[in-house]
């Protein structure tokens, strides 16, 4: 397929850049500077000259706390860049996949989050990737909406290569124990949209909002603790203590929901697909790194 990918320096973009080059598709990756998915003039042109098979949307806003300061810009990445890409799609009658975000929801609630949950986010980050969401519904009945949580990866800057920098020189660490959600691996979540991408391909019509992410829910500091468990024979860490605190004794501008866990049993009914347990997905990504650390710089 030729797949048209924004966003393609980010995470997610990242993983789908080399995974579907591998699977044989035509990856037409674009990133902040070759495309600014917020100038509706750009995106209109690019979509319709390089004639793609599909969009998958990878670039946003992504900064929760500047976002705070920013409001402006967070809303012309995350409300106008949907808009403009599926406008451009609704052109050329292909359909777009959209990935959007956990911070939709408030964190009330006591059990996993479905796709018909009432939606009510809690920052300028959350509020602008909602009406990202509602501007793609409003344009293009072809689409898929991919609520994720929680992305780490080797690529780009997360909260695992957050940890690992600083148990490298730290005994002991406070990590945020009362949040609790969903991480994912945006090795496995690139996995998951290129096999619905096949499956929209094959002739799949199964259009709409879609929850996908890790297997696991757990709190920070639960997923500090697992993966240290898993890294700490495989890379040189000193961390020896991960203390846990609330989230008053973190304080952040962006105020975060206490509880984003999805449940993804739609994804799992419509596309067959469900995301690996965090061990597994950890320990696959340990791997990697180490294998980078032995090849050196
Ligand atoms: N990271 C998470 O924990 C998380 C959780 C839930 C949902 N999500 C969603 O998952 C998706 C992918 O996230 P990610 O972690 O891969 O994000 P990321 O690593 O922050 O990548 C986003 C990319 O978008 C680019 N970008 C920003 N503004 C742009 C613009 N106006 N035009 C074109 N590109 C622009 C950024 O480039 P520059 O850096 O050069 O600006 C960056 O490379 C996003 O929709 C995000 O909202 C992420």
């Amino acid at each position: 397929m030729k797949i048209f990918v924004t966003g393609i320096h980010g995470q997610v973009g990242w993983e789908l850049h080399r995974q579907g080059e591998k699977q044989g598709h035509h990856i037409l990756g674009f990133d902040h500077a070759t495309l600014d998915i917020s100038n509706r003039q750009a995106v209109q042109a690019t979509v319709q000259a390089a004639r793609p098979d599909l969009v998958i949307n990878c670039a946003a806003y992504t900064s929760v706390d500047r976002a705070e300061e920013e409001e402006a810009l967070a809303y012309a990445v995350n409300e106008d860049g949907p808009a403009w890409l599926a406008e451009a799609c609704s052109r050329a009658r292909i359909p777009l996949i959209h990935l959007s975000t956990d911070y939709v929801f408030d964190g009330s609630a006591r059990q996993p989050y479905s796709e018909k949950d009432r939606v009510s986010p809690l920052g300028v980050y959350g509020r602008s990737k909602e009406a990202g969401e509602r501007a793609v519904r409003a344009r293009l009945s072809a689409h898929l909406i991919i609520r994720t949580s929680w992305v780490y990866g080797v690529h780009g800057n997360n909260f695992v290569k957050t940890m690992l920098r600083l148990g490298k020189n730290q005994q002991e660490l406070k990590v945020v124990a009362d949040q609790w959600g969903c991480p994912t691996a945006a090795a496995d979540l690139a996995a998951a949209l290129l096999d619905m991408a096949r499956q929209l391909e094959a002739g799949s019509r199964q259009w709409g909002t879609y929850h996908c992410c890790g297997a696991t829910a757990t709190s920070w500091h639960g997923f500090a603790e697992t993966l240290f468990a898993l890294a700490r024979d495989r890379l040189a860490l000193q961390v020896e203590k991960v203390l846990a605190i609330p989230t008053s004794d973190y304080p952040t501008p962006a105020k975060r929901p206490l509880y984003s866990v999805l449940e993804c049993g739609k994804l799992a009914r419509h596309f067959q697909i469900k995301l690996p347990p965090l061990t597994t997905s950890l320990t696959a990504l340990f791997d990697e790194l180490v294998a980078l650390e032995q090849s050196g710089p």
